[in-house]
């Protein structure tokens, strides 16, 4: 069952539409997420965290991963969004999925317990990211993989043929996080802070970065985020009504559009490792 209103969320909030909002994402970013997970090698019988794990849609997909001896741990702050992975995986008959209602911005994880700490896309949201990343290193085996699937360079996203509502707009995506507390760019910072503790080096840093024409699913993604999220722009002041009502307008008139396309916000997938 989809969660409610819940007191206390991050600043996306976690209601009903909001939890729809992420698992549609869940499904369309499955492929990319599948191409990383599978670059780290066999998963079975490991220990995974996962931070940030939201309803659990990749938590389910790591469980499956690390089989029946291994487990895997979601954190979020979310008592709703743990609660839908409680009951998912108690429906799937999972016994290795577990979950801990933790806030990131002071969590204190235990020494060197996880093979792999993974998250997607968590950092942009938490304010004390620099604390956290010290924490996932501490909490890794030596050995064990820090992945990552954070947004880098958010201005990247673009729509063709040029559409100056839709600059406007992305800008007020921007400093909704920035005025939140947040960054959409905070993935830039990752593999320096990674590196800031000797024990770890980068195995890989990729982005992904992609086109979509009208009303393929990366375009309704980006869609279903702006049409929910741009009263909220507005009521922040960080876009006037009228001009959130010409880029809905403009961006209806580009979905039909021939020729027209849409490069999504890329998203960068870093892998890490311990020193054994
Ligand atoms: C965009 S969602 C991503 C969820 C999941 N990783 C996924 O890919 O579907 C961000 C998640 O981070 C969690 N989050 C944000 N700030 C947090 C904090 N300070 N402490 C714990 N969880 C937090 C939210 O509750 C939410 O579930």
């Amino acid at each position: 069952m989809p969660p409610d209103k819940e007191k206390n969320a991050y600043f996306l909030g976690t209601d009903a539409i909001e939890f729809e909002r992420l698992k549609n994402q869940a499904q369309i970013w499955k492929p990319f997420s599948d191409k990383l997970y599978d670059s780290l090698g066999s998963m079975e019988g490991k220990r995974v965290l996962e931070i940030g794990c939201g309803p659990g849609f990749s938590t389910v997909d790591l469980a499956k991963r690390v089989g029946s001896e291994g487990e895997v741990c979601g954190i979020d702050k979310s008592q709703m969004y743990l609660q839908f992975l409680e009951n998912e995986s108690h429906q799937l008959r999972f016994s290795n999925i577990k979950t801990q209602k933790r806030d990131l911005n002071t969590i204190e994880l235990e020494k060197e317990q996880w093979d792999f700490i993974v998250s997607r896309w968590v950092h942009i949201f938490v304010q004390e990211y620099k604390r956290l990343v010290s924490q996932e290193v501490k909490a890794l085996k030596k050995g064990g993989k820090l992945v990552f699937q954070e947004y880098f360079h958010f201005g990247g996203i673009s729509l063709s043929p040029e559409c100056k509502s839709f600059e406007r707009f992305a800008k007020a995506v921007m400093d909704f996080y920035l005025s939140n507390g947040g960054y959409t760019d905070r993935g830039k910072e990752l593999p320096t802070l990674i590196l800031a503790h000797p024990s770890m080096k980068i195995l890989s840093i990729e982005s992904v970065y992609q086109t979509a024409l009208p009303n393929t699913p990366l375009w309704k993604w980006f869609e279903q985020f702006s049409f929910q999220f741009g009263p909220a722009f507005v009521s922040q002041g960080l876009l006037k009504e009228k001009e959130r009502v010409s880029f809905e307008r403009d961006w209806k008139n580009w979905s039909e559009m021939p020729g027209a396309f849409f490069t999504i916000p890329p998203l960068l997938h870093i892998v890490a490792e311990k020193a054994v």
